[in-house]
Order: C-alpha cells, then sequence, then structure tokens
C-alpha cells in the first residue's frame, strides 16, 4: 500500500531537509493555517512529489465518502455497531443528524442545557452539599471518562473560578486516599463519570468516596452525580435521576470530553467558557469539512504522520508541548492516539500488512529537554517530533519567561533539523586548545547528526476556544490516519483480555491459596506476594 511513497523515501536517501529550503516559499507553503493556529511542518522531508503521493491516499482510501459518513451519523463503528457522533456534541446551531432514522440533536441540546443550569446552580451556591456551597469537585472516571476533562482542566486553569476540581482514575487506593484527605466531605461535590458504568476502577472508586462521604453526611447520594450511558445502572447505585447527565453509544469514551463527561470542567470554567471551548472544536469540524486537503489541517497532520511511522518506519511519535498546562496532553493523546489506531487487523478483520499507529508519548518543553532530549538529538532512533507553543502566555507580567520557552521551542526545533556536523564541532574543540586524535574523539561525542524532522504547531494564546480546536484536530487527524490504514479507530478490543485476566485473579489472590490455573511465572510472583 505504502510501497510507491517507499520507494521515493528510498530515492531521498540522505537529503538534508535545509537543502528543501533552496525553495525560498517552502516554510509558507509548507505550514498552514486554519483560523489563529499555524501548522509547520516544513522541517520535514516531505516535498512537493511526496506530498502529492501522500494526497493520493485519500483517494485510494475514500476519504472523502468516509468523512461525510462519519459526520452523518452513519454506523461506521462496525464492529460495536456504532455511529461515531462526538462532532455532535459540538453542533451547536443543532442541525439535525440522524441515528436509526431519528435527529439526536434536541437531546444532545437538552442535555447540554441540563448540564449548564447544573453547573451554574454548584457555582452559584444554589445547589448545595451538607455544609453548604460547593468547595471541591471530584471527578472519578478513568480513560476517557478522566484523561479529557483533567487534561482541560489543567490546560484552562487561568480560566478557574468555580470550585476546585480534583480527578481519581487509579484502582490504587493511593489516588483516591490523597485526594480526599484535604477535603471536606460536606462541601464536595462526587462526579461518577463512566460511559458503561461498569469499569471496576471508577465503580470500586466511587463506593470508597460514597463512605467516606457516608461518615459525615447523612444522604451522601445527594451529594453525587453521574454521567453514563446505563440510567439503569446509575439508578442502581442510588443516583437520583435529576443528577444523572446521559449520552448515547455513539459516543466513544476517548471522543467524550464534549458532552456529559465534560462536566467538572464546565463546573470549573464556566458554561459559558465550556461554550467557547466546544465553539472552538466546531470550527475545526468545519475545517475539516471543507478545506482543501493539501490545506486541511487535521489531513497534513495525518499525511505528514504516516510519511513518518508508515513510510520512512519512524515508528514512534513525540508530543511537546511548550506549555506547562498541556502536561497532560501527551497522556490524552496517548488514548485517543493508541486506543483508536493500534490495530492489528483491518476493517474487514484480516491482518495488516503494515505498521498500524505509533507509540505516542511526550512531555512539556523545557522539562523534557533535560530528560530525553539526549535520545532525540543523537540516539539511533529517529522520533518525529511535534512541538506546540504559544504566541502568548497567561503572565504578562512574567513575558521574560515566555520569551525564554519560544526561544527553547524554536531552538530544539532547529537544532533537529540543522544539527551541528563534525568539521563545524572540531573547529569549537580546536578553538578550545584540543589537537590532535584526542580532538577527533572529542568532537565525535558532541555532533548532532540533523537532518531529525519536527513539525510545530502555534496558537496565539491557550484559551478555552483554541483547546477546543486542537483537541479536535487531534481527533480528526486519528479519523485521517485510521481511514488510510483502513482500520477500525473506535473500537478498543485490546482492553478487554486484561480485564477479564484480572476478574479471574482477584478471588485467587484474595484466597491466598496457590493455584495451579496460573503459568508459572505468575504463580511464582503470586507466591512472592503471598510470602509478604
Ligand atoms: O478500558 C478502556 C476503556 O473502555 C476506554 O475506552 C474508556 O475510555 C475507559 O475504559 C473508561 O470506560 P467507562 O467510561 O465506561 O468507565
Amino acid at each position: 500500500m505504502f510501497e510507491a511513497l517507499k520507494s521515493q523515501f528510498q530515492k531521498i536517501g540522505g537529503r538534508k531537509i535545509t537543502s528543501l529550503f533552496e525553495d525560498e516559499n517552502r516554510a509558507t507553503e509548507f505550514s498552514l493555517r486554519s483560523g489563529k493556529i499555524l501548522f509547520d511542518y516544513s522541517k520535514t522531508n516531505i516535498d512537493s512529489a511526496t506530498q502529492s503521493a501522500l494526497l493520493d491516499l485519500l483517494e485510494v482510501s475514500r476519504f472523502s465518502q468516509k468523512r461525510a459518513d462519519m459526520f452523518s451519523g452513519a454506523k461506521i463503528n462496525r464492529t460495536e455497531d456504532r455511529a461515531v457522533l462526538h462532532t455532535a456534541l459540538r453542533n451547536l446551531d443543532g442541525h439535525p443528524i440522524q441515528v436509526d432514522g431519528e435527529d439526536i440533536m434536541p437531546e444532545v441540546l437538552e442535555t447540554l442545557g441540563a448540564m449548564q443550569t447544573f453547573s451554574d446552580a454548584v457555582r452559584s451556591g444554589t445547589y448545595v452539599g451538607r455544609g453548604g456551597a460547593i468547595t471541591d469537585v471530584v471527578n472519578i472516571g478513568i480513560g476517557g471518562s478522566d484523561l479529557g476533562p483533567a487534561m482541560a482542566a489543567l490546560a484552562l486553569s487561568p480560566y478557574h473560578d468555580g470550585p476546585a476540581c480534583h480527578f481519581v482514575s487509579n484502582i490504587d487506593a493511593a489516588h483516591i486516599v490523597d485526594t480526599l484527605r484535604n477535603l471536606n466531605p460536606e462541601t464536595t461535590l462526587v462526579i461518577v463519570a463512566s460511559k458503561t458504568f461498569t469499569t471496576i476502577e471508577t465503580m470500586t472508586n466511587a463506593i470508597t468516596a460514597f463512605d467516606w462521604m457516608a461518615k459525615t453526611v447523612q444522604d451522601p447520594a445527594a451529594q453525587f452525580v453521574a454521567l453514563s450511558t446505563a440510567a439503569d445502572k446509575t439508578a442502581a447505585f442510588g443516583i437520583p435521576s435529576e443528577r444523572v447527565f446521559g449520552f448515547a453509544d455513539w459516543v466513544g469514551g476517548r471522543y467524550s470530553l464534549w458532552g456529559p463527561i465534560g462536566l467538572s470542567l464546565m463546573i470549573a470554567i464556566g458554561p459559558h467558557n465550556f461554550e467557547a471551548f466546544l465553539r472552538g472544536a466546531q470550527t475545526m469540524d468545519q475545517h475539516f469539512l471543507t478545506a482543501e486537503p493539501q490545506h486541511n489541517m487535521p489531513v497534513m497532520l495525518a499525511l505528514v504522520g504516516i510519511w513518518h511511522n508508515q513510510v520512512c518506519g519512524y515508528h514512534t511519535r513525540a508530543f511537546l508541548p511548550y506549555d506547562q498546562r498541556l502536561t497532560r496532553l501527551p497522556a490524552y493523546l496517548q488514548q485517543l492516539e493508541m486506543e483508536s489506531n493500534g490495530k492489528r487487523v483491518t476493517m474487514q478483520g484480516e491482518d495488516v500488512s503494515y505498521g498500524s499507529g505509533p507509540v505516542v508519548w511526550g512531555e512539556p518543553g523545557t522539562n523534557g529537554q533535560h530528560a530525553f532530549y539526549q535520545l532525540i538529538h543523537q540516539g539511533t532512533q529517529i522520533v518525529p517530533s511535534e512541538f506546540l507553543v504559544a504566541a502568548k502566555g497567561h503572565e504578562p507580567d512574567l513575558g521574560h519567561h515566555h520569551t525564554l520557552l519560544l526561544a527553547n521551542c524554536l531552538a530544539q526545533s532547529q537544532a533537529l533539523m540543522l544539527g551541528r556536523s563534525f568539521s563545524a564541532t572540531r573547529e569549537i574543540g580546536a578553538a578550545k586548545g584540543i589537537s590532535g586524535a584526542d580532538l577527533d574523539k572529542w568532537a565525535n561525542h558532541r555532533v548532532f547528526p540533523g537532518n531529525r524532522p519536527s513539525t510545530t504547531l502555534i496558537y496565539p494564546k491557550l484559551t478555552p476556544e483554541i483547546l477546543g480546536k486542537i483537541i479536535a484536530l487531534y481527533e480528526h487527524r486519528v479519523f485521517v490516519e485510521g481511514v488510510i490504514l483502513n482500520i477500525n479507530s473506535f473500537d478498543q478490543w485490546g482492553v478487554e483480555l486484561g480485564k477479564e485476566l484480572a476478574s479471574a485473579l482477584e478471588p485467587v489472590l484474595k484466597s491466598g491459596k496457590a493455584s495451579q490455573d496460573q503459568d508459572p511465572s505468575t504463580r511464582n510472583l503470586m507466591k512472592f506476594i503471598r510470602g509478604q
């Protein structure tokens, strides 16, 4: 499938990215804008020929039709027989979208309205806990029911003017204990966020939180909210329907931040800012739907990804936000990308004959510079690095910090591309008085091979609207890559086996008895545990 592109890559050989800048328009031709966001991919080895071959992949994979299918509510998640309509959650104009012959938009907008009313009540102190106005909100959820709101709440902390938000996800008791330790149960609101309302981590933590609250609050359920598709299960838990915010199965967990799962974020930043966040995403949806492929940011971001992973064979992707408040973005994108495109079979259930989604990782700059950038600059693997940075920060009084942040971000992509040659390094050594064989050795350790690809996404300032656009951009990028790879980006069967085995192991561990049913390695580990 990628053979033509691979042979183009072979032909390119060791061509320097810098040589591509002989075309004086490259910086503008290999970058594009969507509203206020600029995506620059000029520091990659993509030239016009490869770009057009990459664009051809869209035709072959019937991208336009598949994009239309997704937005119109066709059941493109075939293994679960579901539509994929997270875009409906930000369809603020409410134009009709049919699922199974029914317009889903009235209910979507009604739920959004109910979330707004409830958020206002919590924020204004109309809704109270036993001890008065709510001071703290604890969102209990995991995966998509945690990463989205946790990432966005941190990203938008300059907009927080509601109660403090906390997030508990891990089954490790340390997480809930450390979170609840300093909270007052009488002024805490617990949000149980779970699409299925069966996830073991979330349900265990929810019961622990309930018991914690029950020690001082007579009716803990009155300070509980549920976000779920499973109304029967939320009722069985004891949460009254007026505090259950429902959504449908056509919202995938990792795509659910835009609806009820975003309630903690809405309470923190207020309905007005939450709406700006949705508007940002909606603007990106429109761009994705209407811009020509070559000027379409999610499309080009995806094609750059395909080029690096499937064609060049660079199998990891580093997200490097130069934005401390995007600290959780790499973790969020790990789920978005790896749960979506980490698949081994095609849509038709046959083994894929090419690599699927990349390993995604990252950490904010400048911290990462003092940790793993050594490998990115001088290691033996090439890591396509995706930088993100705001032109302006939220702290104008400390503008010099931001200038340094920007300088570091730009310097890193520059260093990756330019490198520093042996001869230039040797000259530096010679100027220091090093000579002979020592000089060669000295220089060799300090050479930067350069020619390492990176992209930069730059935006004016991290506002709710911009964050909405950025997240929608990555969602659509994952979609485009999935379409080209001919895989189902919307199921996640790979998480099931571990869950099943954990359920089987729990009683064995509880019983403290040896079990012959386990493999020898696991038996040995259990023996060690029993001995403690
Ligand atoms: O185990 C994976 C997963 O199903 C994710 O896809 C999902 O985001 C997460 O678990 C949480 O699921 P739920 O919202 O149903 O608790």
